[in-house]
């Protein structure tokens, strides 16, 4: 699964705390487009899709939530709690978003401007394009 955990720094004070992202240290690609999610309501979920070139790294940097992973093979769930984790997602990932918390803040920053034509929005697809392209 091309997914993973970043940690970052946390520069804590008497006056609050700060997290930077900076590329070529936490971040593995240059961002060129950050969005956000928030106000998710109870048990909406979000995502379904997967990405052809994109990555990105998510970020709770409030609330928590839950992000559901498969590559086609396996799947796994990674509960994202704390400002101070990303998670990378690679190409190739199905995603979904779900467990919102009420004050969830989800980051995104991403490698690409939006483009609908990277995405691959349904599951028996993505499966399609896997096969296809692992002949
Ligand atoms: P959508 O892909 O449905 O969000 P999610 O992945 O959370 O399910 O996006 C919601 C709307 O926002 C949709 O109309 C497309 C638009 N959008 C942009 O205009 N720019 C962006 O960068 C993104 C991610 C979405």
């Amino acid at each position: 699964m091309d997914v993973k955990i970043i940690h970052f720094q946390q520069h804590g004070d008497a006056r609050g705390n700060l997290v930077a992202a900076e590329l070529g240290k936490e971040l593995p690609f240059p961002v060129r487009r950050v969005y956000y999610i928030y106000g998710v309501k109870g048990a909406q979920r979000r995502g379904f899709h997967a990405h052809k070139a994109l990555n990105q790294v998510l970020i709770a940097i409030a609330g928590s939530c839950k992000i559901l992973l498969d590559n086609g093979k396996e799947q796994t769930v990674v509960p994202l709690t704390s400002p101070t984790e990303g998670l990378f997602i690679g190409v190739d990932t199905w995603r979904e978003m779900f467990d919102f918390s009420e004050d969830a803040v989800l980051v995104s920053l991403a490698s690409a401007e939006y483009d609908e034509s990277d995405y691959i929005r349904d599951h028996d697809a993505f499966l399609k394009y896997l096969e296809e392209k692992n002949k």
